[in-house]
């Protein structure tokens, strides 16, 4: 009994040691995190979320005001994954204050999604999410169909650029830079971001899509266009994390597609050191974050790999 006690022990902390991650100064007991976007708005299902296991949890993103969003219908079931025009709906900064209390004592990693229509509003937003505690704010600078802000934000480099300077400059907390697939070069915005003072990147965001229904010839979004985001887009993740690594040398937080470990692994394979999933909560609910940890570990256990350093980027060897 006591030497499976200690068998036990000793699994259990080699297991430990080999999921723990460390991304922007952000320590993580497993690589895997919420994606911005869902179940993201309150504490109570950022808390589901913690409790099912994820690493850390992105919020919804946030805006200095309140906003509502696009009319329905904001989501539509693709045959290769979800496309989605919400129009940033939520409360608005402020009244994310009471939610980051209870948040704060589950000792995950909270990051803040933001966005802004302008730099001072970057500011602004990123000031109060560091205020309210938050253990990192993530830029929003990828939304594909927000006029003035998302997108438009991280597909010039000098724009974005100076958000990321003014926003290191007012708070002391790790700045994340979430970018758009949707660019001709990622690794030069993603190479702009680190030089401008990003802590870490995140890469990427939906890729701009439509649907028409063909019986009425009606495009299926309110807004007509949206973001792709699920299994089709796994594969360009999976370049733009390549490309991405090649030219930065602060962290990659993979995103796009990741439904199983072995997703995960393929995105850590790029050059990712965490993984964010969103999507396939939608389809196999929470408990797929602990699937993938169980299925990342026991990956690396077959392999030999002690830690998750140890493959980071392993497929630029080839
Ligand atoms: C939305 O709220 O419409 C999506 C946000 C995003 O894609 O960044």
């Amino acid at each position: 009994m006591a030497v499976d006690n200690f068998y036990y022990k000793e699994e259990k902390r080699k297991m430990t040691e080999r999921l723990a991650t460390t991304v922007a100064g952000l320590k993580l007991a497993n690589p895997t995190m919420l994606a911005s976007g869902i179940l993201g708005y309150t504490g109570l299902s950022l808390k589901t979320v913690i409790d099912a296991g994820a690493g850390a949890v992105v919020t919804k993103s946030m805006g200095l005001e309140p906003r509502t969003g696009y009319p329905n219908p904001t989501v539509v079931q693709t045959d290769c994954g979800l496309l989605n025009a919400m129009g940033l709906p939520n409360p608005g900064i402020s009244h994310f204050k009471e939610e980051m209390k209870q948040l704060k004592r589950t000792g995950v990693p909270i990051i803040l999604s933001i966005y802004g229509y302008s730099l001072e509003e970057f500011v602004k937003v990123a000031e109060a999410a560091a205020e309210m505690g938050a253990d990192a704010i993530e830029l929003n600078v990828s939304c594909p169909h927000i006029e003035r802000a998302g997108a438009e934000i991280g597909c010039d480099s000098t724009l974005l650029t100076e958000i990321v300077k003014q926003v290191k400059k007012a708070i002391n907390v790790p700045v994340i830079v979430k970018l758009t697939p949707n660019v001709t070069n990622i690794a030069e915005i993603a190479k702009a971001a680190e030089k401008a003072g990003a802590d870490a990147i995140t890469a990427i965001n939906t890729i701009k899509a439509m649907s028409i229904e063909t019986e009425t010839a009606r495009p299926l979004l309110a807004n007509k266009f949206g973001g792709l985001s699920g299994p089709a887009i796994k594969p360009i993740a999976v370049r733009c994390i390549y490309d991405v690594y090649k030219s930065i040398d602060v962290p990659i937080i993979g995103c796009g597609g990741v439904a199983n470990w072995r997703d995960a692994i393929e995105l850590m394979l790029a050059g990712a050191s965490a993984v964010q999933i969103g999507t396939a909560i939608a389809f196999k609910g929470p408990e797929v974050f602990s699937s993938v940890t169980a299925g990342i570990d026991a990956y690396l256990n077959r392999k030999g790999f002690k830690n998750l350093k140890e493959l980071v980027g392993l497929a630029h060897n080839h």
